[in-house]
């Protein structure tokens, strides 16, 4: 039986903790490193790596460099800092290239599973043919270093070649998750000026067939930077090709050679630009580059998924989000890993899909999202108990925080009991775990633990001194080698957003607490972004996605608690005079939101009011309407310009 909310607490109360086997710590990568350094303990090595240049020029050491870097860390133009600069490498060189002068060329890969239940195995040596052929192919279309490259593709193996292959030629990749809109796929593709899209004719979603080539064609009519266009023949689809433009993946890469040189990239040079949502209605371009992010992402995939070379590996994100980048494609290919990927839905066609599958595949390490965890706890106990999952030895955890609740579950109905829960803060920006147990750290369900070595994290007060055991920001004081390095074509809002509040310290947008034990209890955003799903949603996003409709005047989006998908959309919308409030109205706003941005920004609940609470000088108060929504007391309204509006909160038309 799944535990109820009393019982937790009850485990809570007797301070339930759990500890990695001791045979695991005693084997792991992270011990490895520490016996080689000669640090006896883990808390020495967190003290020793607070000293970041040491930390992170040790670890870099374990890449190939094609000229050695001369300063690990440039910090005279901060908060734009950089790394291991006067080296050159490529990130692809690491992830691919070097793995054909050892064993690791007959080793597979991929392992890949379509949602029809094909499979696919793609060894080092296959992967290092199709990027270079892919490269190549990207070459004669003209793609040069420093070029963007679009992709809209969906969980195919096309989609980590593509990444792959415009790394390898020195072009900066922008992938555009295969859930979000043509409006959405435009206004990325127009904002880092993509020269080209690489897509795919369809995919499988839950039995049925989604036309992804249609919506890259809507999207196309309003993206004159274009040029062309590579299409994945995937499920066979009837689609239209556009002369000139279009042309399909098989057909460029047949006859392209399996040999392809590996530009030099300085460290600094951009590695791909990755779009997540913030505080105002666009997007931000966050900019990750070639050598700090290769150290970080290899590293933590090493340190905290004590990652095996027998080991396989199951991160079932997307790759079209900074998961899927750094834990389904780079840190896994960096430590020559073996990984499972799959195209489909969780529960489908069964509810034990995802455990057939690990128990099909021999799946090792498995990472997921707490999101997710919830959904098959409450298709019942009876699904994962079928399966014979025995072949696991340590799970993962991402996105939010993971509530207690479903931490046990997770760890006794897919853990058995023995597999330790590694559930590893971070985010977009980092570009790798920050905050994460290693398999032996002493583990508490809810918290993701302590930073880990060379990571300085704090919780701060607004006035910027250190807090224990009290809520604050979340802030991180010194610079690591996966942080983003700006914002897309917009460098002020960079320092604005990350870098204004307390001086040379990155704010996380987080509040968090830390424990007597150091230990970080993340609590949620502190800004105007929604957590929905493990994804993140800006509410003014949402609001100019409504606005943009002609029934309404004004939206405020908030988010309520819900029970799978942490939180759940509700927007409050006042309508234009012209417009009378219905039920196909609502239906109607629901579906134009997922035009506009995707399906994961829909709103759950639209609530037709007269009136919004504004400030005087016509800011929205979200505050207020948070605090209306979730019963409690809604504070000064003194400086409202409407605080009739706060009662009409609750007059539904
Ligand atoms: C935000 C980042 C990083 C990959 C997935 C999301 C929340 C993420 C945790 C966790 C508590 C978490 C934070 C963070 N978050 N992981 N283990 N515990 N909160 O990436 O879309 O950039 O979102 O997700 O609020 O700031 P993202």
């Amino acid at each position: 039986m799944t535990k109820t909310h009393k019982d937790v607490e009850v485990l809570m109360n007797e301070q339930r903790v759990f500890s990695p086997p001791k045979e695991m710590a005693d084997k792991s990568n992270i011990k490895a490193w520490m016996d080689k350094h000669h640090i006896k303990s883990y808390d020495e090595l967190l003290k020793k790596a607070e000293d970041v240049e040491w930390y992170w020029g040790e670890v870099a050491k374990e890449l190939e460099w094609f000229k050695p870097w001369e300063k690990t860390l440039d910090a005279s133009k901060a908060p734009f800092y950089k790394w291991y600069t006067g080296g050159k490498m490529n990130i692809v060189h690491n992830a691919v290239d070097r793995h054909m002068k050892t064993w690791h060329k007959n080793k597979v890969a991929f392992i890949w599973e379509g949602e029809t239940g094909e499979v696919k195995k793609l060894t080092y040596r296959d992967l290092y043919i199709q990027v270079n052929k892919f490269a190549n192919a990207l070459k004669s279309l003209g793609v040069k270093k420093g070029d963007r490259v679009s992709i809209y593709l969906p969980m195919l193996l096309e989609l980590p070649i593509a990444m792959l292959a415009c790394a390898k030629i020195g072009a900066v990749h922008s992938v555009v998750f295969s859930g979000f809109s043509a409006k959405a796929l435009r206004d990325r593709m127009n904002d880092c000026g993509s020269k080209v899209l690489v897509t795919a004719d369809g995919f499988y979603r839950r039995g049925s067939v989604v036309s992804l080539k249609h919506n890259a064609d809507e999207a196309l009519k309003d993206a004159p930077g274009v040029e062309s266009v590579v299409v994945v023949k995937s499920v066979g689809n009837q689609v239209p090709m556009t002369t000139e433009r279009d042309i399909y993946w098989h057909d460029m890469v047949e006859g392209e050679s399996m040999h392809c040189k590996t530009e030099e990239m300085d460290p600094e040079d951009p590695l791909f630009i990755l779009y997540t949502s913030g505080t105002t209605g666009s997007p931000k371009g966050i900019v990750h580059v070639h050598g700090g992010y290769a150290v970080g992402t290899y590293s933590t995939t090493r340190n905290v998924f004590d990652m095996k070379e027998e080991d396989i590996y199951w991160c079932s994100a997307d790759a079209g989000w900074i998961t899927g980048h750094s834990y389904v494609v780079y840190g896994p290919l960096i430590n020559g890993t073996t990984s499972f990927m799959y195209e489909g839905a969780p529960s489908y066609p069964h509810p034990d899909r995802w455990w057939e599958l690990i128990e099909k595949h021999g799946v090792t390490i498995f990472y997921t999202a707490p999101t997710a965890i919830r959904a098959h706890m409450r298709l019942g106990d009876e699904w994962p108990k079928k399966r014979d999952m025995s072949c696991l030895r340590l799970l993962g955890s991402v996105g939010e925080p993971i509530n207690p609740e479903a931490w046990v579950w997770y760890h006794e109905l897919i853990g058995k009991k023995t597999c330790p829960i590694m559930d590893t803060w971070w985010q977009t920006e980092t570009g790798m775990h920050m905050i994460s147990p290693v398999p032996m750290t002493v583990l508490k369900p809810g918290t993701a633990t302590k930073p880990l070595p060379g990571i300085v994290a704090d919780i701060f007060s607004e006035e910027g001194e250190s807090l224990t055991d009290k809520g604050g920001l979340l802030v991180i004081k010194k610079p690591w080698p996966s942080m983003l390095r700006t914002l897309y074509k917009n460098p002020d809002r960079y320092t604005e957003t990350y870098w204004s509040k307390y001086k040379g310290i990155y704010l996380a947008g987080d509040i968090a607490r830390k424990d007597k034990e150091g230990y970080y209890w993340v609590q949620g955003r502190a800004d105007d972004v929604l957590n929905v799903s493990g994804h993140r949603i800006g509410t003014a996003e949402v609001e100019s996605a409504l606005v943009s409709h002609a029934a309404v005047a004004e939206a405020a989006a908030i988010g309520i608690p819900h029970e799978v998908k942490g939180e759940a959309i509700r927007t409050y919308v006042v309508l234009r005079k012209t417009h009378t409030p219905t039920a196909e109205l609502k239906d109607e706003l629901r579906k134009w939101v997922g035009i506009e941005i995707g399906p994961i920004a829909r709103p759950d609940e639209i609530w037709f009011v007269e009136d919004l609470p504004k400030t005087r000088s016509g800011k929205i108060m979200r505050r207020v309407i948070k605090a209306k929504a979730k019963g409690e007391p809604v504070g000064d309204l003194s400086t409202l310009a409407n605080p009739e509006a706060v009662e009409g909160l609750d007059h539904l038309k």
